[in-house]
Order: C-alpha cells, then sequence, then structure tokens
C-alpha cells in the first residue's frame, strides 16, 4: 500500500520505518526541512535500537521517502498522522498541529484520503478532526478519520511495532476498517519476517485487533498510560511502606506480580517515571476528565507520588552523606530510561537540580544520553564510562539501569571511589551482589539489606522478577 506518515518524530519515523518492513511503500513527512536532510542522508536524529539500519535500509531500496508535509498530502490516500502534542501550561494537550493539518488537508486533497490519527490525543480529537475536515473542506474531498493509538516503548520501539499486545482501531465505516486491516495484515496473521529477529521471533502471542469507536479508540491509549503509571506510584508506596516495616519489596512486588490479574510488569519501584509519555498524558487525561466533569484526582495524586520520589531520594542521599557542599558523586545513568537518549522529564533532571543546589559536584556516565544531558546542565562532569566517573566518589547513585553497568568490575570501581557506597535508586543490584567488595548498599523498599531470600540462600520462586515478562 502507499502511506503517507506526516510527522517525522519518534512516533512518525518508527513508524513509517516499520511500514515499510510490511512491505508498504512510505512518504514520511516534516515540517522541518532541517530534518528532513538528516533523514535523507540516512542518519537518525535521536537513538533508538535497530531504527537506523531499518529506516537506511528502506530508505536505500526507494521503499521510503522523505519530503515535505503537502508534497506527502497530494501522494497518498493514506495518510497518518504523527505530529506532536505537548503540553500546554495548564497540562491540556496541544493539538495545534493536528488542527492545522486539518485545514491543509482539506483545502490541498482531491478525491478520497483516510486520515489515521496516531498522536496521543484527548477523546473526542477525531470529531474534531472530522468537523475540521468538514468546514475546510474545498475540493468535495471524501474522507474517513481513524483513531488507531500507538503503544510503542523508546527503547524497544521495533519490537512493541511489530510484537504487538493489540492493534486498536476506532473507526465509523467498513471501508477505513478494511484499510487500516490492510495496512497491518502481516502483523496481524504473523506472516512477515521480523527485522528484529530474521530468525524467528520464537514463541509469541498473535496480537488482538480491537474494533471499536473513534472516541474508545483515543481512551484507550490514555487510559492505558495512566494505568500503567497508576501502577508505578503504586508500587512506589508499598515500597516505602516495606522500608518502614522492615519488608523487602523485591519479594512483595513478585508476590503481587505472580497473580496472573496483576501481572509482573511495571512493579518496580524507583525514583519514578520519567520521559515524554506518562507525564504528560497523566497531565492531558486529568485536563480532559475534568472537561467532561469526571473527577480524576486520584491521577493527580499518582503524578504527586511520582514527583516526590524525587525528594526521597535526595533525602536519602544526605542521610548517608550528611553533607553535599564539595563532594564529588558518581552518577550512572541519565536517561529516563534504559535504550533511550532521551532526557525528557528524566527523574534525573530533578536529582542533579537538588544536588547542584547543595553545592555537591556530580560526575555522570551514560552510554546515550549525555549529549542532551548537557544542554540542560553544562555544569555537569560528563565522563567517558562508570570508572572515571567513580574517582574519588563519595557515593555512586544509580539513576538508569543500562544493562552495561550489570558487567561493573566492582573490584575496580571499590579502588576508584572516597566511600564505597551505592544509592541505587532503580534496585538494579542487590545488597548480596555488592557486600561482598566492600560497599555499603542502599536500595529502595526495603532492600538495602539481604532480602529474606539472600538470608536463606535461595529464591523462594523461579524466575528474575526483574525481567519483565512481555
Ligand atoms: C510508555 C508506554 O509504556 C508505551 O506503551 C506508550 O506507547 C508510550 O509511553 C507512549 O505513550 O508513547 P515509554 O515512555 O517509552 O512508554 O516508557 P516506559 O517503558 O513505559 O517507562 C516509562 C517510565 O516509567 C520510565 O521512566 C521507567 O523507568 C518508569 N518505570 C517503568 C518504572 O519506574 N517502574 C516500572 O516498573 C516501569
Amino acid at each position: 500500500m502507499d502511506i503517507s506518515v506526516i510527522g517525522a518524530g519518534y512516533v512518525g519515523l518508527t513508524t513509517a520505518a516499520c511500514l515499510t518492513e510490511l512491505g508498504h511503500h512510505v512518504v514520511c513527512a516534516d515540517n522541518d526541512l532541517a530534518k528532513l536532510g538528516v533523514l535523507r542522508r540516512g542518519d537518525v536524529p535521536f537513538y533508538e535500537p535497530h531504527l537506523p539500519e531499518i529506516v537506511k535500509k528502506n530508505h536505500s531500496a526507494g521503499n521510503l521517502e522523505f519530503a515535505a508535509t503537502e508534497e506527502a498530502i497530494d501522494r497518498n490516500e493514506i495518510l497518518f498522522i504523527c505530529v506532536g502534542t505537548p503540553p500546554l501550561d495548564n497540562g491540556e494537550a496541544d493539538l495545534s498541529a493536528i488542527e492545522s493539518l486539518a485545514r491543509v488537508i482539506a483545502q490541498r486533497a482531491h478525491g478520497y484520503r483516510l486520515v489515521i490519527e496516531k498522536s496521543t490525543v484527548p477523546v473526542q480529537t477525531g470529531r474534531m478532526l472530522q468537523k475540521h475536515l468538514a468546514i475546510y473542506n474545498t475540493n468535495n474531498l471524501q474522507y474517513d478519520v481513524v483513531s488507531n493509538p500507538e503503544f510503542l516503548r523508546e527503547g524497544s520501539a521495533m519490537e512493541d511495532f511489530f510484537h504487538p499486545d493489540r492493534i486498536v482501531v476506532g473507526a465509523e465505516s467498513a471501508r477505513a476498517v478494511g484499510q487500516v486491516k490492510g495496512i497491518y495484515s502481516k502483523i496481524l496473521d504473523q506472516s512477515f519476517i521480523c527485522p528484529v529477529h530474521p530468525q524467528g521471533c520464537g514463541n509469541r502471542t498473535r496480537a488482538s485487533l480491537v474494533l471499536t469507536d473513534i472516541n474508545s479508540a483515543e481512551l484507550i491509549k490514555h487510559a492505558s498510560n495512566s494505568f500503567l503509571a497508576m501502577k508505578i506510584s503504586f508500587i512506589n508506596l508499598v515500597a516505602d511502606l516495606c522500608e518502614a516495616a522492615d519488608a523487602d519489596i523485591k519479594k512483595v512486588a513478585e508476590g503481587i506480580g505472580l497473580d496472573r490479574r496483576i501481572g509482573p510488569a511495571f512493579l518496580r519501584p524507583g525514583i519514578g517515571f520519567g520521559g515524554f509519555c506518562f507525564p504528560k498524558d497523566l497531565q492531558a487525561f486529568v485536563r480532559i476528565a475534568q472537561t467532561f466533569g469526571c473527577d480524576f484526582r486520584l491521577l493527580e495524586e499518582v503524578e504527586g507520588i511520582n514527583r516526590r520520589r524525587i525528594d526521597m531520594f535526595v533525602e536519602k542521599v544526605k542521610k548517608e552523606l550528611w553533607v553535599l557542599r564539595g563532594k564529588r558523586i558518581a552518577l550512572w545513568g541519565l536517561a529516563f530510561k534504559p535504550d533511550t537518549d532521551d532526557m525528557r522529564f528524566a527523574p534525573s533532571l530533578g536529582i542533579i537540580r537538588r544536588l547542584l543546589a547543595e553545592g555537591a559536584k556530580p560526575q555522570a556516565y551514560d552510554p546515550r544520553a549525555m549529549t542532551n544531558a548537557r544542554k540542560e546542565f553544562p555544569e555537569v562532569t560528563y565522563c567517558q564510562n562508570v570508572y572515571e566517573a567513580s574517582q574519588s566518589a563519595a557515593a555512586i547513585l544509580v539513576l538508569t539501569e543500562w544493562d552495561e553497568f550489570r558487567a561493573v568490575d566492582w573490584k575496580r570501581i571499590r579502588t576508584l571511589v572516597d566511600r564505597p557506597l551505592i544509592i541505587d535508586g532503580r534496585n538494579m543490584f542487590s545488597h548480596g551482589q555488592v557486600s561482598s567488595y566492600g560497599f555499603q548498599y542502599v536500595g529502595i523498599g526495603g532492600t538495602s539489606r539481604g532480602g529474606p531470600a539472600e538470608h536463606v540462600g535461595a529464591r523462594l520462586v523461579a524466575g528474575d522478577f526483574g525481567e519483565e515478562v512481555r
């Protein structure tokens, strides 16, 4: 199928590139000419595993073209809208990019257009799109509007695109449903070669197709992100209780998550959620609920709990170090999660701000996010690796659970630090793992000492709960 994807940001570029792998020919558009230049050279302006290879391959094969928005609207009947919906000062989603796109489509396009809304938007945005396409319709354009929200996670977006739990389609005509099913047919019947696992993807369950109306599809997206954020804030509160009541959050989370009605994912406590999705989507969801007269203070509390994680973590650091002024503090990881260079709303930002205000000297290392972090905090010392970052440090703060940290040489780190203290904001290590090297370990939720399983020398339930099951 011939498809245009409008917006070459994180969602748009990922969608465009992955659609080409399903056999479609895609024109990916953006108003930012500099970005188009970068993309045409075969470069990807942000870090996402596997994406550069897929973009390069399909761009050189001619399956993926980059163009201005107007050209993309003119050339193809199927238009994916992937433009940004950033937060306004009052927390509402800024829908101006979608609104102006609706006008351009209505004024330029002839014949038929299937307008597929993929950007994260509040409920009833599709309705407004339909209305504005009608108001500005100058060429007797026929059109359908569909809501097809994305559920990609940064860092594993390719995996999520090719192996989704569900594909949600909110539509009002059989023609539109048929076309969207056609776009995803290879995923739905699993008849494509996955570029991430060309040797076979193992035992994967088939994606469910959820067919519904446009409003419900839009709500599914916002409600999913809000629910996941709520799960994280919940487990963070339970972690605080564990710490106060001398219990072990790792075991408590494991015990909770083994209930299939709850599930083990998103029960990792720590310094809280960040990124460009959860914080903004939560706020937008609360605002849109308010406009419909629904009281969603529950989610305001979720947000508040998340904000307080930063203060609580810094208090932990101060409790151990007493005075921060003049002390070198190693920061392991900066990105809001591993496998991304994204620093937007990263919990590390708030922590660095507090450390600097207290006069500490942060020395940071992150495998990908330092270029972005430097723009925000030029005064931090950025290092080549964890060893350089740990040099003469009064404490090591683990802020992002990058896999490469697991292979660290603790003996060497021990010789570098000023004080052997690890304050682990992601519970990625354990007391048992580091205490034999002489480190004091401070984790989240009663994990600072050996947990019960470590005391008895055996795990009570098989499986590493640190790994999320998908
Ligand atoms: C999230 C959703 O997971 C995606 O389904 C959705 O498509 C995306 O937002 C979006 O709306 O675009 P993402 O923001 O990439 O994806 O990252 P997540 O993996 O969801 O993590 C979000 C934050 O929660 C991270 O800071 C992570 O460290 C934190 N987190 C996650 C926890 O603190 N504990 C957990 O147990 C899980």
